[in-house]
């Protein structure tokens, strides 16, 4: 297990072929974001999974979205756009679902608990064998992608998460040395 944390790396969507995990593999490793922290048991997550066909069909709105947000974007552009969702054979879409004004969990904690959801998916798609990469860019943000997708103006899509099988091995990557990111706290900073 601890080894499986420490190495493991995205895969580049391109590289991530079929097969992508069966029905009974998916929702093994989509329950796994169900174990996510979550201050006040609020459960501020949903998971969209997008397949077969309906990635075209995605690939569609992400155009269109991209042509109305920028109406001088190159055809060539909102082409390769349109190719997105193609790269690998499954999308899971993790949404953070905001309540505003909640007594306890302010909104950055509901997204952070989504965060903590799409990466527990991530490792458990890594355990069962598939490769995957958590992407966002303009599409996570567009309003006319969010409302395709059934998603609230209120939420927050955190991420799509793309996954198949790795048509290679990952390449090992070197990771930044721990004492960059680590200090030890003994009295108040003056
Ligand atoms: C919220 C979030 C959004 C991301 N969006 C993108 C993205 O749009 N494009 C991209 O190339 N990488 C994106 N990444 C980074 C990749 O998921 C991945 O972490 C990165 O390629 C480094 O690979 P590694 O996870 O093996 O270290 C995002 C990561 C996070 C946490």
């Amino acid at each position: 297990m601890l080894e499986m944390l420490e190495t493991r790396t995205s895969m580049p969507a391109l590289q991530l072929s079929d097969p992508a995990p069966s029905s009974e593999e998916l929702e093994r490793i989509l329950s796994a974001g169900l174990t996510a922290p979550d201050h006040a048991a609020m459960r501020p997550w949903r998971f969209i999974t997008i397949q077969g066909d309906a990635r075209n069909k995605l690939g569609e709105v992400f155009a269109i979205a991209a042509k109305k947000d920028n109406p001088n974007t190159p055809d060539e552009k909102i082409a390769r756009i349109r190719q997105k969702p193609l790269r690998s054979p499954l999308i899971v879409v993790i949404v953070a679902t905001i309540t505003e004004n909640h007594p306890k969990t302010p909104e950055i904690e509901q997204i952070l608990s989504a965060g903590a959801a799409t990466t527990l998916i991530q490792l458990a798609a890594t355990a069962s064998g598939f490769g995957s990469i958590w992407l966002s860019g303009p599409n996570a943000y567009l309003p006319d992608v969010k409302a395709a997708l059934g998603v609230a103006e209120k939420d927050q899509i955190v991420g799509y998460l793309y996954m198949g099988t790795p048509m290679k091995p990952a390449a090992a990557k070197k990771r930044p040395p721990l004492s960059e990111h680590l200090s030890a706290w003994h009295e108040p900073v003056t």
